[in-house]
């Protein structure tokens, strides 16, 4: 079941006999390549206990929203972003209702609330309590809102009863869980990104940089990741924090980018070159501070590696994609790029224009590949980034 590889699951335990099923799904779930996170409700300690679930997830179990501790460890709002997916099991009929109304009346329900990822909910009560006005009501008005609604079974249930209402097995719930998952544009597609500026040492504290920010970069990263790509993303020095499930290597120099990417051939299926790695370096780094004494002074410059022409010319060649920075001339110019350099794709950048290219929030970029030029006017860096990872995703799908 690949599509729970790597997926970033918070499983929320809320109070019902079937509580003691959540042991399992959580080893299930592991089983199956997701990272689990627990959250319980405070009825849901009655039935187990959370050093069970943090044995076997491996991870500290988060159980009340105002815990300063909890908080300055990953606070409810990280919680909610690192999700892929929250799956509440059991779910219980109080529970449900709090949802339905927007209660942020616990942290389960806070995270619900906040969180930009898919809810699915495993229901479980007695099946007078399922099959209740009041309860089916707000199933149909959390189905309205797209949340996932797995189960309940019918059977026979610990109160006696027989009837809907039972918790779904945990291999179940595991299997419909990786349903949400199928059909992501780059679904378990290894893509690499560089971003940022690199910095050259002219000694140990001066260097050669550019103004990258980094954000198209990281932009493209959250993008990506968001498709269901496995993302490493190679990043000179930035203030930015790196996105949810994404790998970052940071570097520093041209050549350490250079390393680093030659380091990801064989296994990186798409490659992004985004950062604005400087072309030159100092021939010599000084080994100690410069000092002024001289009214001029001279830099000899050496070439730096070409980092995306070299991935581009590997025999284990990803599909490769540039971007090009120009200030005059830009479709001109980057069309040369895309020959010269051997890429499948360039996203051609005006960065004459301080509203959009370095450190802007905003871009206008024209995508150029074989089947012709597209102009994309401006907006934010992110739902640009969108945009290319769309149209990079259509391409990767159309190759031979
Ligand atoms: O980081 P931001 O502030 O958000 O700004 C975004 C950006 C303007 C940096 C970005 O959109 C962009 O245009 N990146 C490419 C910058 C650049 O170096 O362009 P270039 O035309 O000089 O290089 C062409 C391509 O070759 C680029 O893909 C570059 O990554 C790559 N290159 C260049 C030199 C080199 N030694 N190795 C390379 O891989």
């Amino acid at each position: 079941m690949k599509q729970l590889s790597n997926r970033q699951i918070l499983l929320g335990i809320t109070g019902g006999i079937a509580a003691y099923k959540s042991a399992e799904l959580v080893r299930r779930l592991k089983d199956h390549g997701a990272n689990v996170r627990v959250v319980m409700t405070a009825a849901a300690m009655e039935f187990i206990t959370p050093l069970t679930l943090q044995a076997l997830s491996g991870n500290p179990v988060h159980t009340t929203l105002l815990d300063p501790e909890a908080e300055a460890g990953m606070g409810h709002i990280e919680l909610a972003r690192w999700a892929d997916l929250i799956l509440v099991a059991p779910a219980s009929a109080d529970f449900m209702a709090r949802l339905a109304n927007g209660r942020g009346d616990d942290l389960l329900t806070t995270l619900c609330l906040a969180t930009p990822a898919r809810i699915a909910l495993a229901p479980a009560m007695n099946q007078g309590m399922w099959r209740d006005a009041a309860t089916q009501d707000n199933a149909e008005l959390l189905r309205q809102r797209g949340i996932a609604l797995f189960g309940p079974a019918a059977g026979e249930q610990a109160c006696g009863d027989v009837g809907p209402g039972r918790m779904m097995e945990a291999e179940q719930l595991a299997e419909l869980a990786a349903t949400l998952f199928e059909g992501r544009a780059l679904d378990g597609v290894q893509l690499c990104i560089t971003a940022g500026p690199t910095r050259e040492a002219i000694d140990p504290v001066r260097y050669i940089s550019n103004h990258s920010s980094g954000k198209m970069g990281y932009a493209l990263a959250e993008a990506a990741a968001d498709a269901g790509a496995q993302v490493t993303l190679i990043s000179g020095p930035t203030q930015l924090a790196c996105p949810a499930r994404v790998q970052r290597i940071d570097v520093v120099s041209a050549e350490d980018m250079y390393q680093a990417s030659m380091a990801q051939m064989g296994s990186c299926q798409v490659f992004i070159a985004c950062a604005a790695v400087a072309d030159y370096r100092p021939a010599k780094a000084e080994e100690q501070k410069i000092k002024k004494s001289r009214d001029t002074m001279h830099i000899e410059l050496i070439r730096n590696p070409d980092i995306v022409s070299a991935v581009a010319g590997h025999p284990q060649r990803p599909y490769t994609v540039g971007f090009a920075a120009e200030t005059q001339d830009v479709l001109r110019y980057a069309r040369d790029k895309l020959q010269r350099k051997n890429l499948d794709m360039i996203v051609a950048n005006d960065v004459s224009d301080s509203r959009i290219g370095f450190n802007s929030d905003d871009n206008t970029v024209t995508v150029i590949d074989a089947n012709g030029e597209q102009r994309i006017e401006q907006m934010g860096k992110r739902q640009l980034a969108r945009q290319l990872i769309a149209n990079i995703a259509t391409r990767w799908s159309q190759r031979d």
